[in-house]
């Protein structure tokens, strides 16, 4: 049984599943529910607190399974709601909670709600669920707008009778209208739905994209020029508007009808100064904080970062959340052994088969050889994650980084799924390679996956990386989350408090002390530092020299 802890979630270990690509016990080359509960032992190995699944729900997998046919079900191919009573039960006996992946901004074009929608015509109630305009132009043929969707591509499509509908993602995810009480209802009754199956929290998809504020008449939106102008400071028609509070302070009162409190995480990519209305105690509680996952490989701007984040949370009295892979990412351990590249206009290799955009999200790109440092992104993506796992508040891991995974390129455009690369179209590969199945033998089929071939297909090099190889393996990147996790548990204390050690902190080095004198040092540099007295506990990769930490070395000692 879990301890009915109420602040189990502060500083919580958080391992995501991606439910088609942890474990396919069925045989149909997709991972599937009793795929995680054949590994529940495996989970309770990485002394993880919690997991997180992305969408198992029926869809017709137009964005990964992020374009939802039905909230209060399961994919038949992933599994029934049996077999998720199953996996809770399961998962709870060994400590793991459960958090639920909800993607309110938009249902997929299969929900029954749009196809009712569609047949019901121009005006109905049923159209008033969605997002839906007249065109421009003589007959309305032309979209209302001319805004483009962050797939690619342009936000509106039309229907026959000739009214459009807005998708801000892919066609098959149309928006949800979020001023139509149906719609809140209708996910108030989800919420309950899953917390009565014994979920113990949300991951809130789009959390800052639901309340919208667009003028009936097509002639009175915006264009993209202007929206792009109007600043995202609670006002924009589209993005992170105050009244999206509303809809999470109802949740919140459902989410503490229940003992101890569930627990909420927003995905809202807002400025970091507007985060905390989001992570608010009458709110969701807790939001993604993804600025050490933008972040260069630098000493200064971690501290930055780090100590900005610890601010927010504490406006609101929530705690910050780390991350630095998820499904929507390249792998950090490639992104970290990529030469440094500034923004796409200063791109010093155009050949370089991964760039990245203005915002640093890296997009993987047709090219030659790559410029990628295997090695050395493996090192400094181990550090960082020793690093992360040091400070106050939750760390997110995605599966396979406990691995050590790099991202997969080998991967033919004939095999890519994400909406992104065929929307872009084909200039962004989009995020497929982070996505790959699990190698969980060196050897067999899929590599101990499942008895199929998988969904997206694993590359030669998976066998090395497998669980199989790393099991129990001195030094292999598994065993340094297994310890790492482990120790951190022993280690933590309701103290949330870091202290940098600012004599040991510079251009190339971290340092910081947790309560109890747990002191983390980080050399982000190539040459060694001097380390702090103190008995070492763990470190990232090998101490060569007493007394010294390598380049690309994090270490925790006792003080
Ligand atoms: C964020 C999710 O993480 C991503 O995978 C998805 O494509 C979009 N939201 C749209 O739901």
């Amino acid at each position: 049984m879990l301890i009915d802890d109420k602040n189990w979630w502060r500083q919580a270990a958080v391992y995501q599943i991606y439910p088609r690509s942890f474990a396919d016990a069925n045989g149909d080359g997709l991972g599937d529910l009793q795929g995680v509960i054949s590994r529940a032992d495996y989970l309770k190995s990485l002394h993880i607190d919690a997991v997180w699944l992305s969408p198992f729900y029926p869809s017709a997998l137009a964005d990964g399974g992020y374009d939802v046919d039905d909230y209060r079900n399961v994919d038949p191919r992933i599994g029934t709601l049996e077999d998720f009573d199953e996996m809770v039960q399961v998962l709870h006996e060994r400590g793991i909670r459960v958090i639920v992946d909800l993607v309110p901004n938009h249902t997929s074009n299969l929900h029954e709600w749009f196809q009712a929608a569609l047949k019901a015509g121009p005006g109905s109630p049923e159209r008033a669920r969605y997002i839906f305009r007249e065109g421009r132009g003589e007959n309305g043929e032309l979209p209302p707008t001319d805004w483009t969707s962050i797939f690619g591509g342009p936000s509106w499509t039309r229907v026959e009778d000739g009214q459009w509908y807005l998708h801000n993602f892919a066609p098959e995810q149309p928006d949800l209208n979020w001023k139509n009480p149906e719609v809140h209802e209708d996910f108030i009754k989800t919420l309950r739905f899953w917390l009565d199956r014994g979920a113990d929290g949300f991951r809130v998809d789009v959390a800052h994209g639901l309340a919208k504020d667009l003028p009936e008449d097509a002639a009175s939106l915006p264009s993209k020029a202007e929206l792009d102008a109007m600043p995202v400071d609670g006002t924009h028609p589209l993005w992170d508007r105050d009244e999206v509070h509303e809809i999470y302070r109802e949740w919140r009162e459902v989410l503490n009808e229940y003992t101890p409190a569930r627990t909420a995480v927003a995905e809202a990519w807002v400025e970091t100064s507007r985060r905390p209305h989001y992570s608010s105690p009458d709110g969701l509680g807790q939001a993604f904080n993804f600025d050490l996952l933008d972040a260069d490989f630098s000493a200064p701007e971690f501290r930055h970062l780090i100590a900005h984040n610890l601010e927010l949370s504490d406006q609101t009295g929530s705690s910050s959340t780390w991350v630095f892979s998820n499904h929507d990412v390249v792998r950090h351990a490639t992104r970290f052994g990529l030469p440094l590249l500034g923004s796409a206009e200063d791109i010093e290799h155009p050949d370089t088969w991964i760039k990245a955009d203005q915002a640093k999200h890296f997009v993987l790109t047709d090219g030659a050889e790559p410029a990628l440092d295997r090695e050395l992104g493996l090192r400094r993506a181990r550090a960082a994650t020793l690093l992360e796992l040091a400070l106050p508040g939750s760390a997110y891991m995605y599966q396979g980084e406990e691995l050590g995974l790099h991202e997969v390129v080998e991967i033919s455009d004939d095999q890519r799924q994400d909406p992104t690369f065929f929307r872009s179209p084909g200039v962004e590969k989009g995020r497929d390679g982070c996505r790959v199945p699990l190698p969980w033998t060196a050897e067999g089929e899929s590599f101990g996956f499942g008895q199929a071939a998988p969904h997206l297909p694993q590359p030669a090099w998976f066998a090395e990386v497998s669980v199989e190889k790393q099991d129990g393996k001195d030094g292999s990147t598994l065993s340094m989350y297994r310890e790492a996790l482990a120790l951190r548990r022993e280690l933590l204390t309701e103290d949330e408090s870091l202290t940098w050690i600012d004599e040991l902190c510079g251009e190339y080095s971290l340092a910081f002390e947790r309560a109890g004198g747990w002191v983390t040092v980080m050399n982000f540099g190539d040459d060694p530092i001097a380390l702090p007295a103190g008995k070492v506990l763990l470190s990232s990769g090998p101490l060569a020299q007493e007394g010294e930490l390598p380049g690309a070395t994090t270490v925790w000692l006792q003080r």
